[in-house]
């Protein structure tokens, strides 16, 4: 996609997370002016990436032998979390990726105290982080997306990358505290309309069937306008969840 853009293309990368997509064109379009949201300081966890090696040198000796992917159990459970505290003491953790090299997939703690809680698995990288050049001639800004996309919405040649949390994905690792609810997906697709873009999703998500159940029934409006609402709170040990009765009778 990026080879076959003109030149003088501006690709803005709405939700940039980790920089993967950013990099990537920037490789295919080195000429091409490339802006990366970091909208979760993801740079700060690059910047660090000798220390985290290093923490992660000192950790290795540890748990030698517990086997790849295999709990890490007493006595070796308590050296593993004396020695991270060390280096939470001294300074940066880079928690994100302590947590993926020490939970259980797709486990995070977000600080020392969750951490010394997890059960830890060996999940330990052999090698060390190789981030040389990465990110090279890329342009990084923070900020919300809606923010950037006015920023750039007006400039000529531009092509909107978005890549945003998906549909019933565990947000946990990213910056944002508060789940995304529907409207926030929704409110997206706002950034589409006249635009260039090229749009992620995956087949959890049914965004691009109701967008084109809307486009088949645009004078729909909302049908539930002027409707009363009535909810049933149901609670149980796994449940928690409001039964909804909408009623327009009148
Ligand atoms: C699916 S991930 C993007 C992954 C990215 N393409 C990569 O290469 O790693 C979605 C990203 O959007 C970020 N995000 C959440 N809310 C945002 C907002 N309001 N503005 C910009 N980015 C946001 C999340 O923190 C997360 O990093």
């Amino acid at each position: 996609m990026a080879k076959q853009q003109e030149q003088g293309t501006v690709f803005v990368d709405l939700f940039g997370g980790s920089g993967l997509i950013s990099h990537t064109i920037k490789q295919a379009r080195p000429d091409c002016r490339v802006v990366y949201n970091d909208y979760d300081h993801y740079c700060e966890r690059l910047s660090n990436v000798n220390r985290t090696n290093a923490m992660f040198q000192a950790l290795r000796p540890i748990i030698k032998d517990v086997h790849n992917k295999q709990r890490i159990d007493e006595p070796m459970r308590s050296q593993v979390i004396a020695e991270v505290e060390r280096w939470n003491k001294s300074g940066y953790v880079d928690w994100i990726s302590l947590s993926s090299n020490l939970l259980f997939t797709m486990n995070y703690a977000h600080n020392f105290d969750e951490f010394r809680k997890s059960t830890l698995y060996n999940r330990l990288r052999k090698d060390d982080y190789d981030v040389e050049g990465y990110l090279d001639g890329v342009e990084i800004v923070s900020m919300d997306y809606r923010r950037l996309f006015d920023l750039f919405s007006k400039t000529p040649c531009v092509v909107f990358i978005l890549d945003p949390p998906y549909l019933s994905t565990d947000c946990s690792t990213y910056r944002s505290d508060n789940y995304w609810r529907l409207s926030d997906y929704l409110d997206v697709l706002k950034c589409l309309q006249g635009t260039k873009f090229v749009y992620f999703t995956s087949s959890k998500s049914t965004i691009v069937e109701l967008a084109d159940w809307m486009g088949r029934n645009q004078s729909i409006g909302n049908p539930f306008e002027g409707a009363k609402t009535h909810r049933l709170q149901v609670k149980g040990p796994c449940l928690n969840y409001d039964d909804i009765m909408l009623v327009k009778a009148a």
